[in-house]
């Protein structure tokens, strides 16, 4: 501050020569150029304390462009500009007047001006928090600059719903550049020409907390905030180290940066997207990215068939000249009258992806390549498209092509190709194109293989997760755990989202001596218990964990610790002390959903259920695509779903099954998974995904539309016949009173007879086109093939509304007709042990919750980390 008054000091010593700059308010019949503040290099106000100032500047280090800018004085940091589209020289002006502020250069010609106002201006006001404000007579705000932000965002301010951040082209050049920070009603997105690449709610540091429409972001003196109900509820947050001064800028290199000033030193807090590999246009058009981890910056260069631009070293063209690239929509190209068979497609090769691929929608699925390529060809905004070959996804790049990134997941199987116009002869058609060679029919798993081969499969699978698992072990760890000496907790040196530790006698204290169970899961009983600080929590207390590293077991916690979503438990605590394993959840008053769906008490309306279905949509969605590391739940179920006030649906016990060590699960020991959700892979040799997930998810949104288990024989059920004569008696489905439920959907879904499949306890308080929904898309995540089923994204835009609802694939479903007939059988079988069963009845268990359930369990092993490793 003294510095700043010394400065102001000799600024006030210049009045003689040069304009004088004026400290808070300005009059009208007031001008500035930069010239005429040359002394103050443009300077023409202050805010009060000095802390922002408005000047005519040229940024960087050019001569020729002159903006009106506010400019943060200790960080140098132009926080908004006026004429950014517009550059003036530095004889061009500013000029206040009753009509507010405009713009003129040299010759007088017009560059810009604030809109017409409803008054007369009396004073132009510099805010303490950065902010121009035009004022009339009466004190009233006329216009001010907060609400027209260009780049940044600074404490104080709000940006709203609909209105957008653009980013500057560099930092000498403040004209409006290609990226974009959006707020909607749910989120803050960064998208790049219509695409989106990063997405606020998928933040690492992001903690999502509730699903109510977002107003505005703003940010304050502890974090980063989307805010809710007129900024009384928070939405998501970023938690920041307290700091007076912080400024959140879309940077002209497409990251989104908060820097804070707590000294001159600028820090940067938080980076979206922090891979700078995700930067849509960081290596050029279609130059490929990849991480250089020594130097820790991005390396690019071209993918195979592709060569370095002559004329722009920053992107690649096609290697072979008789290719090049077209321009989207082009009249030339469309006028041209080409014809199909001078388009043609170049391969990216492997292990490529785009960066627009995970927060879009395939545009179709199912499909072959030749098929995706024909859909870009036949759209003169499609540049190139990339084909997921296990799922026959087809996603298409439109309008405008940014870089490659190169990608190391094994998960990842996306073919890039990019569209190019030959340019000789339709000869080349075909020549290198390489659809023909890549294109690949899924493998069918045929079901009358499996007595024969499934057992056999079992134990080579569970023996390969062991050994993968074993291999993951070694690697882990991103997180790094603040070990403390065995204090009570991690207060003194608390890291955002990191779980408190407590001491065994705390917990003991806090549950009353372990009094109150309120349940039991697979790792262990759980038991209600109460905080000093009058909170209820949960507390679970690991049995079957056998005792493990400490410092393996922190490790994990810190990786559940940091998940953070409003549809997920959270985790609170752990204690790890000696042998003692104990993870401290936040308490859900209602328990879980099987209690409130299959349970006696009041039937759970039909509003309550779509609200379930959709939080724990968002949950898994979450789960899989939002943390660092991809968490696959392994035993999505009811019981696994927990309710809170107004139903609001959590899922719980995600991320443990990387708690057990290969050693215990000798083999197949400890399958997460419960019997009537697992999908058929289990028992096939496909790889447990993400999609084993939507299987389980297809089967709790039956029982959400139902109300009843799937498997439940029709004598248990609620009165289904009273009022549902036609119910499966001429369907396969049902069997001595027993109806398979997901198969009974399937009949009813190709009879178009939705309705009756709604839980007759509801007598009709239902929304019949909200069944009809429910049940299609639960159907589409129960298809066979995973690679057919809609990843959970996919699922919450369909069940939301935002995506159009996919057509169920009746091939992949024919399975329900075999699960349907074995369980009708089965079901008279008394229930033995697995092991002298048939295959056949093994699957037909795998359809049905057993009765006897949690005893005779498929016993395997899966860590979430091996299924698919960091992202
Ligand atoms: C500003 O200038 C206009 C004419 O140029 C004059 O009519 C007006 O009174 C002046 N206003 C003030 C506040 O000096
Ligand atoms: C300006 O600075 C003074 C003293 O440093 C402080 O008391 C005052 O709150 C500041 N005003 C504003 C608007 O920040
Ligand atoms: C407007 O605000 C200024 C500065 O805060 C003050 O001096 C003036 O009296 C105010 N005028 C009215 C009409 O409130
Ligand atoms: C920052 O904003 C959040 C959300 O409105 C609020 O909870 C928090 O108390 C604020 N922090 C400060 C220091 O004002
Ligand atoms: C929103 O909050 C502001 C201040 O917090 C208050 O002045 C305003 O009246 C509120 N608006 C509504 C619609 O509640
Ligand atoms: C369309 O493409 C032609 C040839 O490739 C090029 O000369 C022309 O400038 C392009 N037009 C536009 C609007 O991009
Ligand atoms: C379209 O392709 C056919 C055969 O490939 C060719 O004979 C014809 O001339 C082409 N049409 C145009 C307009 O280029
Ligand atoms: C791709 O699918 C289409 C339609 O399903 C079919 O006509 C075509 O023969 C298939 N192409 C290949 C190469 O399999
Ligand atoms: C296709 O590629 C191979 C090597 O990748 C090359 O030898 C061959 O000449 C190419 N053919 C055409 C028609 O471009
Ligand atoms: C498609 O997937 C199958 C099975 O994973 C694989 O064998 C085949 O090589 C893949 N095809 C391409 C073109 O990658």
């Amino acid at each position: 501050m003294e510095s700043f008054l010394l400065f102001l000091t000799v600024s006030l010593s210049w009045v003689v020569v040069s304009g004088l700059s004026s400290s808070e308010f300005i009059y009208p019949n007031f001008t500035a150029s930069n010239l005429r503040f040359i002394d103050s290099s443009g300077s023409f106000l202050f805010s009060r304390n000095g802390t922002f100032k408005a000047s005519m500047l040229n940024p960087g280090t050019q001569q020729t462009n002159f903006y009106l800018c506010v400019v943060h004085v200790a960080s140098n940091i132009i926080i908004w500009s006026a004429n950014h589209d517009a550059p003036i020289s530095n004889s061009g002006e500013m000029s206040l007047t009753v009509n507010g502020i405009a713009i003129t250069d040299r010759d007088g010609s017009f560059k810009w001006a604030t809109p017409p106002l409803k008054s007369s201006v009396s004073l132009l006001q510099l805010t303490e928090m950065g902010s121009l404000v035009l004022l009339d007579q009466l004190n009233e705000t006329l216009w001010e600059s907060f609400d027209y932000p260009t780049d940044t965002v600074v404490i104080g301010q709000h940006l709203p719903v609909g209105i957008v951040l653009s980013s500057a082209v560099s930092n000498s050049d403040l004209s409006t550049g290609d990226y974009r920070l959006a707020i909607t009603a749910s989120d803050a997105i960064l998208q790049w020409r219509g695409m989106t690449y990063w997405k606020l709610s998928m933040d690492i540091n992001a903690y999502v907390n509730l699903n109510y429409a977002v107003e505005y972001m703003a940010l304050n003196q502890t974090g980063l905030w989307l805010l809710g109900k007129n900024g009384s509820v928070v939405i998501i947050q970023v938690n920041l180290f307290p700091s007076d001064f912080r400024i959140a800028k879309l940077d002209d290199s497409g990251q989104f940066i908060v820097s804070s000033f707590p000294a001159a030193a600028q820090k940067q807090e938080f980076v979206g997207p922090v891979d700078e590999c995700q930067i849509p246009f960081i290596c050029g058009r279609i130059g490929l990215c990849a991480d250089d981890t020594a130097s820790d910056t991005p390396v690019c260069s071209c993918p195979s068939n592709f060569r370095a631009s002559s004329q722009n070293t920053k992107s690649c063209v096609p290697s072979d000249d008789l290719n090049s690239l077209p321009v989207a929509c082009n009249s030339t190209y469309i006028n041209s009258g080409l014809n199909l068979s001078s388009v043609s497609y170049l391969g990216l090769g492997y292990g490529v992806d785009y960066f627009a691929n995970d927060f879009a929608m395939p545009v179709k699925y199912g499909v072959n390549l030749s098929t995706c390529q024909d859909l870009c060809s036949a759209d003169c905004s499609c540049l190139g498209v990339f084909f997921e070959n296990l799922s026959g996804s087809c996603y298409v790049l439109e309008n405008a092509l940014g870089s490659i990134m190169s990608s190391t997941t094994s998960d990842d199987d996306r073919l890039g190709f990019i569209k190019t116009l030959v340019k000789d002869s339709p000869a080349n058609f075909g020549g290198n194109n390489s659809s023909s060679s890549q294109t690949q029919d899924f493998p069918l798993v045929a079901l009358v293989l499996l007595p024969f081969t499934g057992f056999f499969l079992l134990v080579v699978m569970g023996f390969f997760w062991w050994r993968r698992s074993r291999l993951a072990k070694t690697g882990t760890g991103k997180l790094g755990y603040q070990t403390s000496p065995s204090s009570g907790n991690l207060d003194a040196f608390s890291i955002p989202g990191l779980p408190i530790r407590f001491e065994y006698k705390e917990l003991d204290a806090a549950t009353d001596n372990f009094k109150t169970q309120i349940g039991s899961g697979g790792f262990g009983a759980v038991f209600k218990g109460t905080l000093p600080d009058k909170s209820l929590v949960a507390v679970k207390k690991i049995t079957s964990l056998g005792v493990q590293g400490k410092n393996e077991f922190c490790t994990e916690i810190a990786v559940i610790g940091n998940v953070h979503h409003v549809n997920l438990v959270k985790l609170k605590g752990f204690c790890a002390e000696g042998r003692q394993r104990l993870l401290v959840y936040e308490y859900m008053n209602r328990g879980s959903l099987d209690r409130s769906l299959f349970g006696n008490g009041p039937v759970l309306e039909w509003q309550e259920r779509v609200e379930i279905a959709l939080g724990t949509a968002r949950g898994l969605a979450y789960l899989h695509r939002g943390c660092q590391q991809k968490i696959i739940h392994c035993d999505v179920k009811p019981e696994n779903i927990l309710l809170h006030d107004h139903f609001h649906a959590k899922i719980s016990d995600f991320g443990l099954s990387k708690l057990l060590t290969p050693e215990q699960s000798s083999l197949f020991t400890t399958m997460r998974g419960t019997r009537g959700y697992l999908a058929p892979e289990w028992l096939t040799n496909s790889a447990i995904s993400d999609k084993t997930d939507v299987y389980s998810f297809g089967m709790v949104l039956f029982e959400l539309v139902s109300g009843r288990k799937n498997c439940s024989p029709r004598t248990q059920s609620h009165s289904m016949d009273k009022d549902n004569s036609g119910c499966g008696h001429s369907s396969s489905s049902s069997g001595r009173g027993l109806v398979y439920f997901p198969l009974y959907a399937l009949e009813m879904h190709e009879l178009g007879r939705y309705l009756e499949l709604a839980d007759p306890r509801l007598e009709g308080r239902v929304n019949s086109e909200e069944v009809e929904k429910l049940v299609r898309v639960a159907l589409c995540c129960v298809h066979e093939e995973p690679a057919l089923r809609p990843n959970m994204v996919s699922v919450v835009g369909m069940l939301e509304g935002d995506f159009p609802l996919s057509e169920p694939i009746v091939e992949s479903l024919n399975f329900l007709r075999f699960y349907g007939r074995r369980f009708a059988e089965a079901s008279t079988i008394e229930e033995t042990n697995g092991q002298s069963d048939t295959m056949l009845y093994q699957q037909a268990n795998t359809a049905c919750t057993s009765s006897i359930s949690g005893s005779n369990v498929i016993l395997s092993y899966v860590s979430s980390q091996q299924i698919s490793g960091a992202r």
